[in-house]
């Protein structure tokens, strides 16, 4: 098993300090071509919790997102502005390969390398992180990743097998798996059940909060359902047109919303 210490030290090459909020954004701005796509964002995301990021289709929740581990840097005629912080550090100041391998990432649509089996998808991860050396200790971490994925009692008698063989819904696992396999500090959920299946569903929000309380992780988790919301947000930002409108602790907000478009979406009437 990879030991805490060893992930610590992974963390700590970045300079991560796990005492600062998970993650500070601050004045973001994001251009793309000629649009003004997120205008001058700020919020403070808590360590250790479920952090859900509630809003409309195209109210700006996935470049958010990808301003955090630095995607936004592959999207073309993009310019940002502004600054964000993880763990302490500008994500600007540091090497943006090593920052995506401490804070992981889950798309909407389950993508799964497709050449590769079921246990490489996996182990790849593991390597590219360093976070296994042999090939013990790389199993440990691959059964570790599916079991924290919910997957491991599905696919262990078929670890060869390619991923195509799995249901959509175990291909997505996988692909939390494949995340948690570079053991990130920090994990990026981009509507990750939105493709899926209400039983898988379950699985995958049932993983996330174990992570959370089982391995102290931090999850940024993006969705446009307030039901999902309310069952796994411990803190809870509200994006609309570029802006975030509301944020704060979930119950409250989902208590006592403030603003109006938080009341529309909660009530399902956006
Ligand atoms: N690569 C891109 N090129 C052009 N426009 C984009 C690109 N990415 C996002 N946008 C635009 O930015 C806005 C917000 O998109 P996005 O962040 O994907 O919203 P959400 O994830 O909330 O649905 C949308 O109007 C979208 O069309
Ligand atoms: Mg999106």
């Amino acid at each position: 098993m990879v030991r805490a210490r060893q992930v610590a030290v992974l963390a700590r090459e970045l300079g991560f300090d796990e005492s600062k909020p998970a993650v500070e954004i601050r004045g973001l701005r994001v251009w793309i071509g000629g649009s003004e796509i997120l205008k001058g964002v700020s919020a403070t995301i808590p360590p250790r919790g479920v952090t859900v990021v509630l809003g409309p289709s195209g109210s700006g929740k996935s470049t958010l997102l990808r301003c955090i581990n630095r995607m936004i840097d592959l999207v073309p005629e993009a310019r940002v502005d502004g600054v964000v912080r993880v763990f302490g550090v500008d994500v600007r100041s540091v090497d943006p390969y090593e920052l995506r391998k401490r804070v992981g990432m889950v798309f909407q649509i389950p993508n799964p390398f497709p050449h590769m089996s079921i246990y490489e998808n996996v182990a790849i991860a593991a390597k590219i992180a360093g976070v296994a050396r042999g090939r013990r200790e790389l199993d440990e971490v691959v059964r570790w990743a599916l079991e924290r994925a919910m997957l491991w009692d599905e696919v262990r008698d078929r670890l060869g097998d390619p991923p195509s063989r799995l249901s959509g819904g175990q291909q997505q696992r996988l692909c939390l798996a494949r995340a948690l396999a570079m053991k990130p500090r920090l994990l990026l959920l981009d509507e990750p059940t939105a493709n899926i299946d209400p039983e898988n569903s379950k699985k995958i929000e049932e993983s996330i909060k174990a992570l959370v309380r089982e391995e102290g992780v931090s999850v940024v988790f993006v969705t446009h359902s307030p039901h999902q919301a309310a069952r796994i947000a411990d803190y809870l930002v509200v994006v609309y047109r570029g802006l975030i409108v509301e944020e704060g602790p979930a119950r409250e907000v989902i208590e006592s919303p403030r603003h109006e478009v938080t009341r529309s979406l909660l009530s399902g009437a956006m």
